[in-house]
């Protein structure tokens, strides 16, 4: 019904007698809206999100705006990024069950999605500034993003109906723009929305923006990010997009679900692991984080180690679409031919996503939208030393991904980063 009044946004007044009547939410919180609680959660830039408690239960209510939340009227954004991270989301559930909230209710024309309230989670990003290790968040993201990338793509997927979902995921043509602005290209030259930690920066900031061979391959990685729409990506695959508890993660936020490259999703969440690694040294004020560093690195390893092995074995046992099709290969007896093109997929795979962690390090430092693990270093020149290495080990990754083969180079890299004075 909702759906076909005219959009109105949400607030913690008008909540319970605007969406009293939904039936799934009344399930799962129970009848009774005058023992409705609601509150809205803060830390979100874009939309809104509430959390309602009743007499039986909790749940999130996820709002788009026509604009921007943080910045408002002046920056218009489309209700329907609501459809898209909708259809995201039912899509990540059917391919990699149980790693996104549960949805109870859509509506297209109020741009809401009611879900289940993820608790006691905690958004990974903040856990791991607090330095705590979470023991199961590798396997988990690995698998999740094995099985999702995997199975959105011509190599899982009937043709037609990649076919459909790409043109449908097609018009999220805002978000994705967002991407390819503030991720590939503003951070390069002074644009308007940008900052950086200023002035300690200020001469690393030039040196970078005068790196042709660094702004050649960003323009390399952004045209592989527009022209190779080979699978669904969650496209905005950070650690403030995950939540957490000792023993669960979910994938949340997927607004900026578009056909990309499958490197896209790998790169950006290990260039969060990475970034992690670098800012703990700012957070050092109650305690060493030696061990937590460690436990980074060992993470970002056992990522890739649990994405390769989901990837094959999907590969082996689920290679159903038109792309390498078993016809040509193991119905010939050539094993071996599958395992070949195997290892090619896989390599580029790698290549791809070292060049997005490295540009993703970049954006974060670079452009408009920071990070918390840097932006909570209170003291500024301590800030910048982390953040000028984050700098320096995106450029190394950038400009010489096809030079690099293993993740344990990359680690060792950063390591020896990390042990250099800085600026
Ligand atoms: N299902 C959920 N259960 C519990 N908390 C949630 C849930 N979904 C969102 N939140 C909380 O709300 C915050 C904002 O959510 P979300 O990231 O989806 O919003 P957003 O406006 O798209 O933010 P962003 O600026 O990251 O795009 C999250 O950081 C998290 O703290
Ligand atoms: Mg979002």
């Amino acid at each position: 019904m909702t759906g076909k009044l005219q959009f109105e946004a949400l607030s913690v007044e008008t909540l319970p007698s605007r969406l009293g009547d939904n039936e799934a939410l009344r399930a799962r919180i129970g009848k009774d809206t005058s023992a409705w609680k609601v509150r809205e959660v803060g830390d979100g830039n874009l939309n809104l999100v509430f959390i309602v408690e009743g007499a039986s239960g909790a749940a999130v209510v996820k709002q788009a705006l026509p604009y921007v939340r943080l910045v408002g009227d002046s920056w218009p954004l489309p209700l329907k990024r609501s459809f898209f991270e909708y259809h995201a989301l039912t899509r990540q559930e059917a391919r990699a069950p149980g790693s996104v909230p549960a949805i109870y209710h859509f509506d297209e024309g109020q741009a809401l999605i009611i879900m289940e309230y993820l608790s006691p989670h905690i958004i990974l990003r903040r856990a791991l500034i607090e330095g705590r290790q979470l023991p199961g968040i590798a396997r988990d993201i690995g698998l999740f993003m094995a099985r999702t990338l995997f199975r959105g793509s011509d190599l899982h997927m009937a043709a037609k109906d990649r076919k459909a979902d790409l043109a449908l995921f097609a018009d999220n043509v805002e978000l994705c723009d967002i991407t390819e602005n503030l991720v590939f290209s503003d951070p390069y030259f002074e644009a308007r929305m940008n900052r950086h930690t200023s002035p300690q920066l200020d001469g690393l900031v030039a040196e970078l923006r005068a790196d042709r061979d660094l702004k050649v391959e960003a323009q390399r990685l952004k045209h592989i990010f527009a022209a190779n729409a080979e699978t669904l990506l969650h496209g905005d695959l950070h650690s403030g997009s995950i939540m957490v508890t000792d023993g669960e993660t979910r994938m949340i936020d997927p607004e900026f679900a578009f056909y990309g490259p499958m490197a896209f999703d790998v790169g950006m969440l290990l260039a969060n692991f990475w970034m992690s690694f670098f800012s703990q040294r700012g957070h050092e004020q109650s305690g060493k984080r030696d061990a937590m560093r460690a436990y980074l690195l060992e993470v970002t390893v056992e990522t890739w180690v649990v994405f390769r092995a989901e990837f094959t074995h999907l590969w082996r046992t689920e290679r159903t679409g038109m792309l390498y099709q078993k016809s040509l290969f193991e119905d010939q007896g050539d094993r071996l031919g599958a395992e070949q093109a195997l290892d090619h997929v896989l390599h580029q795979i790698w290549t791809d996503l070292l060049g997005f962690a490295g540009i993703e390090v970049h954006r974060r430092i670079l452009g408009l939208a920071h990070n918390a693990d840097f932006e909570t270093i209170a003291d500024e020149d301590l800030r910048a030393s982390c953040e000028s290495k984050a700098l320096k080990f995106g450029r190394h990754l950038a400009v010489n991904r096809r030079q690099i083969h293993s993740i344990d180079e990359v680690n060792h890299l950063a390591a020896l980063i990390e042990q250099e004075s800085s600026i």
